[in-house]
């Protein structure tokens, strides 16, 4: 077994079992069918859609909490306390299993922050609304993704096992593949996961700009300490989401790095993710590094 920076590597792996890829195929087309139907009720029945709401849109362990707690303390004037992050900006994929979701989205005072990893084809963001598209490189997200993965399952997982299977699931593209073409539409504002370590403040006024907030200069001071990284780790269990089985959420806000992915990857990884992802960037003329 070897280790790097932090993902763990084993050498060999288990034969696929046919029967076992068979049950999880039934099993995972059951959960989407579910998952599809609450998601319907969420969205057109509980919902009823405010103008101004804001959507955080973003693809799983982009800085999606990160962007929860910039706006709601934006709009808290760096005051704004809570229990747990997900009581004042709702994960809306959630509610659809949740007993008084309708009560709590009526009863979140406007302008009401959402969380959502959905497409934009089955989020449909009304144009009154804002929304905010946040993204991270495809290999620093995946990093950030295992370890999350791992604190679910209260194990080291293989890191390759894990990374061959999310070069196959596509989740990221997806994601990128809806939400990109419209990152410059009115409603929309584009911040890069990247953009907010290098220059949080600069960020920070764009996101207040784009949802006509003030800032006042008094205020900013408090409102950068509560977004700053020592302090939402400091508050890890305000911002973790709820693990199952009572597993340890310990750590999820984690590194809070650009460049974690380039250092766990070794080269023929690096080498696949590249070529995995090239046929999309060319399909959405991304050339850089604008993700
Ligand atoms: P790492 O695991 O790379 O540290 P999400 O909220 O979408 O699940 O994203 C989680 C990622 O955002 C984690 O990345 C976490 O550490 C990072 N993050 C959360 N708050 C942050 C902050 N204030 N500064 C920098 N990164 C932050």
């Amino acid at each position: 077994m070897s280790e790097r920076h932090g993902v763990t590597n084993r050498p060999t792996r288990p034969a696929p079992d046919p029967m076992r890829g068979l049950v999880g195929g039934l099993m995972r087309a059951r959960w989407a069918l579910r998952s599809a139907r609450s998601w319907l009720r969420v969205r057109y029945v509980w919902l009823k859609p405010r103008p101004g709401d804001i959507y955080i849109a973003t693809a799983a362990k982009a800085g999606t909490t990160w962007m929860q707690q910039i706006v709601f303390q934006l709009i808290h004037e760096g005051r704004g306390e809570f229990e747990h992050i997900l009581q004042v900006s709702p994960f809306l994929e959630q509610l659809g299993t949740k007993p008084r979701a309708e009560q709590e989205l009526d009863g979140l005072p406007s302008p009401r922050i959402f969380k959502t990893h959905l497409s934009r084809g089955l989020l449909r963001p009304p144009a009154n609304s804002r929304v905010i598209y946040v993204t991270r490189a495809a290999n620093d997200t995946l990093v950030s993704y295992y370890h999350h993965v791992c604190r679910a399952h209260g194990a080291h997982l293989d890191f390759d096992q894990f990374f061959q299977r999310e070069m196959k699931n596509r989740g990221w593209s997806s994601h990128l593949r809806s939400w990109w073409p419209n990152r410059r539409a009115p409603n929309v504002l584009h911040v890069r996961y990247e953009d907010l370590v290098t220059d949080r403040e600069r960020e920070l006024r764009r996101v207040a700009t784009f949802l006509a907030l003030p800032l006042p200069p008094e205020r900013l001071p408090d409102i950068l300490e509560k977004t700053s990284f020592e302090y939402m780790k400091r508050h890890n269990a305000r911002f973790a989401p709820p693990m199952p089985g009572g597993l340890s959420a310990e750590g999820f806000i984690r590194e809070g790095k650009v460049g974690s992915g380039r250092d766990a990857l070794d080269a023929g990884q690096q080498a696949l993710l590249e070529k995995t992802l090239a046929p999309l960037f060319r399909e959405l003329g991304i050339t850089g590094n604008e993700v």
